[in-house]
């Protein structure tokens, strides 16, 4: 079991063109093109944005949340304990 924790609710914002070692191999035009990266990480389209930082919203300081598809669940102590007996699916 893995638990990751992200505490951003929105993606972070990078134009091509500020990118190191990028700018001098794109056309001028495409400097101000704008990538939306993933910091929430429920995206589906991983590393970039697909709006589902949206979910995340009204989320409770001091709490802890999974989500299973649109659906949020606030992990408890007792939850994380069910879930740590879990069998590893990998192993
Ligand atoms: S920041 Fe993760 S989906 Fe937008």
């Amino acid at each position: 079991m893995r638990l990751i924790k992200h505490g951003r609710d929105h993606p972070f914002s990078v134009k091509l063109g500020d990118i190191p070692g990028i700018k001098e191999k794109i056309s001028p035009d495409l400097a101000n093109v704008e990538l939306h990266i993933c910091a929430c990480g429920l995206s589906k389209h991983k590393p970039f944005c697909d709006g589902s930082h949206r979910l995340v919203q009204g989320e409770e300081n001091g709490k802890l949340y999974g989500y299973k598809g649109n659906e949020r669940v606030e992990i408890t102590k007792e939850t994380f304990e069910l879930l740590s007996q879990l069998p590893n699916e990998y192993e």
